[in-house]
């Protein structure tokens, strides 16, 4: 038996009350939010005749999700992360803003205050002797089309064991290692060495993978390098790219693959071209631009601000 009581004027008043509607204290938009979300968790419950003891488990899953910290690695593998985005890309067509650069979640791994290096970086401090060498460079070009010097590029990545830097459970890596700011040069170049990552697993036994599992899916992403592109009087670009050939490459669970960010990888072997890139083994290529957009109406119209660690 499942009665229908969500339609009742009592259910509809019981909500209003428990959202503070008629409290004149409080946050408007927050009420608003609570009450739209608390709503359709009370008719999921009407429509899906949820048991007490399934809504009970949903608690207790909260509750692991937040001690873990693994809230944030939950919503890119629930989609909500790349639908922020295409939100964001819809707004863009609306307004006609055109050739930029694809962009793509940020993922719950940045963490701010990473060494600045002019032009050209090492990511890798060299404590990762599994890995293949990588090296990738471009030009920020602004929205005039021209390329920006000065601009910031902000890399980060995992490594060969897909783990990050801040985040490692295996306590390895040191704090920045394969995170770098890199200002481009007056010719609005960037350059940086590093070793390929690994693709990135969610952790096995925490929450995150717990709700994969029940909803018969895998926690892999590809391997992939991330970026935060800024410049003055332009909008930031938070996208990433993948490594062609990645088993994952068309199977990530974070949905953060697009075709335009999948660049050719050249291996290199050529001695003479590793003697001036001064690479000691031969190494992987990639060459990769970013271009920018102008400010809408003097302003980053998608300026994203979350909580984020400061190392
Ligand atoms: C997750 C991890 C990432 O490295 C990433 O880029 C996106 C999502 C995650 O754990 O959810
Ligand atoms: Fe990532």
């Amino acid at each position: 038996m499942n009665p229908k009581l969500f339609d009742t004027a009592e259910i509809q008043d019981f909500l209003k009350e428990s959202c503070g509607y008629n409290q004149e204290e409080g946050n408007p938009r927050v009420k608003e939010i609570v009450h739209r979300i608390l709503s359709d968790l009370f008719k999921t419950i009407e429509d899906l005749n949820i048991t007490p003891d399934e809504y009970w488990a949903g608690i207790a899953y909260l509750n692991q999700l937040g001690q873990s910290q693994e809230a944030a690695l939950l919503s890119p593998g629930l989609g909500i992360d790349r639908y922020l985005d295409l939100r964001m890309n819809a707004i863009d067509e609306a307004l006609g803003v055109e050739g930029r650069t694809e962009r793509m979640i940020e993922g719950p791994l940045y963490v701010a205050g990473a060494p600045v290096e002019k032009g050209y970086a090492r990511l890798d401090d060299g404590s990762d002797k599994n890995g293949h060498l990588l090296l990738m460079h471009g030009v920020v070009y602004g929205a005039d089309g021209n390329p920006l010097p000065n601009a910031q590029v902000e890399v980060w990545h995992a490594n060969t064991k897909g783990f990050y830097s801040h985040f490692d459970p295996t306590g390895e890596q040191q704090p920045f290692n394969m995170r770098r700011t890199i200002i481009t040069d007056d010719q609005g170049r960037y350059k940086f060495r590093s070793i390929l990552p690994a693709g990135y697993g969610c952790p096995p036994d925490g929450p995150t993978q717990q709700l994969l599992n029940q909803l018969g899916r895998h926690g892999n992403r590809p391997a992939h390098l991330h970026f935060f592109i800024s410049a003055d009087g332009h909008r930031k670009l938070t996208t990433q790219i993948n490594i062609d050939g990645d088993p994952y490459v068309n199977d990530d669970f974070a949905f953060a693959v697009h075709d335009d960010l999948v660049p050719p990888v050249t291996e290199v072997t050529d001695e003479a071209r590793m003697k001036e890139e001064n690479m000691e083994a031969p190494f992987a290529e990639i060459e990769f631009d970013f271009h920018l957009t102008a400010l809408v109406d003097g302003k980053d119209n998608q300026a994203v601000e979350r909580p984020r660690l400061v190392g």
